[in-house]
């Protein structure tokens, strides 16, 4: 009995707010990108101007290869659209998109038009081969409901996918990592909302630690004040949830009973 009353009043108060957020956040968070572009980034910061076209970066054809950690710690990109600056000569250089894109591991920086096309009827090309390629990549994968709609830890997981998490002479092997795996749990400041428990463990393949520390999350549980509206502005969780990891569309995957495997099975 006080098990449905309290249900009742998690989803009456889900449904409110579900409905205040959508109306008050409706922008990329809740995302409304189709799923082959979901996670698409258009770097335009340094060709303005320039006789080159924007270079669409798309998270999909590298996170099926790379673990995150890897560019955004290793390599230094950074965890915001436009925040890098790369130019030309970085690339050259062997750094940023250059690291991989040099003729061994991925195509070469002097295909110039493989990244910078040189005109719209260029751009849509690629775009639509992009497409036909996540439409291939998509059906071996599980699904899921939001974002790219693929079940990405399902899919390493199970080794459906294999994330590369070091390049031999440009960066240094992780294995010797000190990997916290524990459960950090919250107490929700709304009375009646079901507590979230983030996850180390399904987090730390893809991401290490230094996606995460010291920033966003200070290295001490409860430390850092986190409100569901930080987190539709693109802070915290949500600076990866709605822009490549599945969007905040999908509240029961954080607001729900505990996240990880083991404790989602005892009854
Ligand atoms: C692997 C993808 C890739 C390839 C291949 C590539 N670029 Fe770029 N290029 C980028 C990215 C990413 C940026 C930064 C875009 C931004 O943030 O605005 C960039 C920026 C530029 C810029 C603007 C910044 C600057 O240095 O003035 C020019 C010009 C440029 N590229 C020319 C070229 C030329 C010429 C080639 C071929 C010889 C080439 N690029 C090949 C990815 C690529
Ligand atoms: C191959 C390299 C690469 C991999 C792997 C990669 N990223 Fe990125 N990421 C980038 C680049 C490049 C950008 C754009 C940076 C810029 O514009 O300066 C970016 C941008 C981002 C942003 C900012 C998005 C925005 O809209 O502001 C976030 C968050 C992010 N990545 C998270 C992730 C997560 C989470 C993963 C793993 C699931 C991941 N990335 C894997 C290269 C990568
Ligand atoms: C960690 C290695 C790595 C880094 C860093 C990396 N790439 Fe790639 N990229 C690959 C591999 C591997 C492929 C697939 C093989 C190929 O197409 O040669 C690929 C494929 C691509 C493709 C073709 C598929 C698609 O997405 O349309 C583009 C375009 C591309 N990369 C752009 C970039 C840009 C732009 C950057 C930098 C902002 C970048 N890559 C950084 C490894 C990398
Ligand atoms: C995706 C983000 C993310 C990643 C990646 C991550 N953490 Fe955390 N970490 C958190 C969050 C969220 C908390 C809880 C913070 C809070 O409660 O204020 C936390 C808390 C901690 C704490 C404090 C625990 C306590 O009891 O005080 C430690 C220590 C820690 N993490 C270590 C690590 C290490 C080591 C790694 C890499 C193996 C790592 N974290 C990877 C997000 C992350
Ligand atoms: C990526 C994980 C994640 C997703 C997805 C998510 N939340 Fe949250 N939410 C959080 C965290 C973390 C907090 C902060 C909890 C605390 O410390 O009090 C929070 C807090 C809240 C709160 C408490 C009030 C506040 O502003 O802090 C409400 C209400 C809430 N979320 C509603 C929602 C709804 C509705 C959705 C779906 C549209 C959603 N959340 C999706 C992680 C998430
Ligand atoms: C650095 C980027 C990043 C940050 C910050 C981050 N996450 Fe994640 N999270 C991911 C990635 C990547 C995945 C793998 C699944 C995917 O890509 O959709 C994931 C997976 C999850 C899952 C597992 C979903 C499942 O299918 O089992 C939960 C739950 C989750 N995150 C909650 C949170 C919460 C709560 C926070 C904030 C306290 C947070 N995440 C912060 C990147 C991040």
């Amino acid at each position: 009995m006080k098990h449905s009353r309290n249900t009742l009043l998690f989803f009456t108060l889900f449904f409110i707010s579900v409905l205040g957020f959508t109306l008050f956040f409706s922008d990329k968070a809740m995302a409304v990108a189709k799923s082959h572009e979901y996670g698409d980034i258009e770097m335009s910061h340094a060709v303005q101007n320039k006789s080159v076209m924007p270079v669409t970066f798309r998270h999909w054809t590298h996170r099926d290869k790379y673990t995150c950690r890897l560019c955004h710690v290793d390599l230094e990109f950074a965890q915001k659209a436009g925040g890098t600056g790369i130019v030309e000569a970085d690339n050259r250089d062997g750094r940023y998109c250059g690291a991989c894109h040099n003729g061994k591991l991925a195509f070469e920086v002097t295909l110039c038009a493989r990244c910078h096309p040189k005109n719209q009827s260029e751009k849509n090309e690629l775009d639509l081969k992009a497409k036909e390629d996540f439409f291939k990549l998509k059906k071996i994968l599980p699904p899921a409901r939001y974002g790219n709609k693929i079940d990405w830890i399902t899919a390493e997981n199970t080794g459906k996918i294999k994330l590369i998490d070091s390049l031999p002479g440009i960066t240094m092997p992780q294995q010797n990592m000190v990997v916290n795996r524990r459960d950090e749990p919250r107490t929700p400041s709304l009375p009646g909302l079901p507590g979230i428990i983030f996850s180390h463990s399904k987090h730390v393949i893809w991401s290490g630690c230094g996606m995460c520390h010291p920033e966003p999350y200070a290295l001490e549980a409860g430390k850092t004040a986190v409100t569901m509206k930080e987190i539709i502005s693109g802070k915290y969780c949500g600076r990866c949830h709605g822009t490549v990891a599945f969007p905040l569309n999908d509240c029961s995957l954080c607001h729900s009973k505990p996240v990880t495997l083991k404790e989602e099975k005892t009854p």
